[in-house]
């Protein structure tokens, strides 16, 4: 699959995670949009695992690992933040109020890094070609 393939649905995701961040209010419709933005993004990681070989030929990745490895901690740390997300979202549901605040801060982080995972991957991937 093509780079920019990945990254228009990257930033689908994104605008679908700002999106169920504005509609939090309608619990059900937020649990529904974040639930299927985890989703795609996992499903998104596994596919550009797949294509790794590929992207590391054709881009700047193999001249400069150091810039891969940052956007890598960065998309495996959003991944981790997910299921942080998850738990702190479920127990909110289940009753446990208190966890809100909590929730919040780790959502705006959770995005935070999201929108850094996207931006990275345009340093990590630039054409050979470019440089
Ligand atoms: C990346 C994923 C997610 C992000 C960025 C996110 C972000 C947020 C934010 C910013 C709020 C507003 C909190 C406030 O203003 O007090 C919120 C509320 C909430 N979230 Fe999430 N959330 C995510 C995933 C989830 C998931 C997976 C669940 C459920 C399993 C969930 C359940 C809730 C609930 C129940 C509320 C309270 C809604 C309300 O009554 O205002 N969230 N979330």
């Amino acid at each position: 699959m093509s780079t920019q393939l990945m990254q228009s649905q990257s930033l689908i995701i994104v605008i679908l995670m700002i999106i169920g961040i504005v509609v939090h209010r309608r619990r059900s419709l937020h649990v529904k949009i974040m639930s299927f933005v985890i989703a795609w993004d996992i499903i998104l990681i596994l596919q550009v695992e797949l294509g790794r070989k590929a992207i590391l030929k054709a881009s700047n990745a193999i001249n400069n690992p150091a810039i891969l490895n940052i956007h890598v901690s960065i998309a495996v740390s959003t991944v981790v933040l997910y299921f942080i997300m998850i738990c702190l979202g479920r127990k909110v549901l289940a009753g446990q109020t208190h966890l809100l605040p909590r929730h919040r801060k780790f959502g705006y982080l959770t995005l935070v890094m999201r929108i850094l995972t996207f931006v990275t991957s345009f340093w990590a991937v630039v054409p050979r070609e470019v440089v």
